[in-house]
């Protein structure tokens, strides 16, 4: 199977927040922010596998600086690391308004799987990290890998035992 490297998984989307994408304080709400999130990491891990993909965790999602209605967003993703059918994607939001310095509005992780015809998990292409960032989200993704898996088992263990 090729190999791609992680610069080859990279999207970039922007949105702009409406009235009805706020909250009743006049802020994005998260559940939609997530929303265009999972879009955004979906189409990388997407673009990765070249195949199709479904989410199977979300997590340490970071709600840095609120957007208010009339914000601008650049969504930024790209798959941090390969396991065997999943993939780690990082994504981080942030804001942009006239005459204001670009905030960081939201970062997380979303884990995606391939799937095959039958849609059963099948394997994607190893990923070559290039640049130091990307040796380092490398390197801390298989950290994050084993918590989550950790935390899932103990927690699948705890609630089955008798
Ligand atoms: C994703 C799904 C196919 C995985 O099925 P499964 O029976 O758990 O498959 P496996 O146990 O073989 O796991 C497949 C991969 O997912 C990983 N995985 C499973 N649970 C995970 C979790 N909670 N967090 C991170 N990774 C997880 C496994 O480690 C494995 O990765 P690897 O092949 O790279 O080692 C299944 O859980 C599913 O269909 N979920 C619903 C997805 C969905 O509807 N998403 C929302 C819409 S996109």
């Amino acid at each position: 199977m090729k190999t791609k490297h992680v610069s080859e998984s990279y999207i970039e989307t922007n949105d702009i927040v409406h009235p009805a994408d706020a909250n009743a304080y006049g802020i994005v709400f998260g559940g939609h922010l997530v929303s265009l999130m999972d879009k955004a990491a979906c189409m990388s891990a997407f673009k990765h596998a070249e195949a199709k993909v479904t989410t199977v965790s979300v997590d340490s999602i970071y709600f840095q600086h609120p957007a208010p209605i009339g914000t601008m967003l650049s969504l930024k993703a790209a798959v941090n690391r390969v396991f065997h059918s999943s993939m780690e994607v990082g994504i981080k939001v942030t804001g942009w308004r006239p005459h204001e310095k670009e905030t960081e509005i939201c970062t997380a992780y979303m884990t995606f799987v391939a799937l095959d015809e039958n849609n059963k998990p099948t394997p994607v292409p190893e990923i070559i990290p290039e640049t130091e960032d990307e040796k380092r989200r490398f390197e801390n993704a298989e950290i994050r890998r084993d918590a989550r898996l950790a935390l899932r088992d103990k927690l699948r263990k705890k609630n089955t035992s008798p």
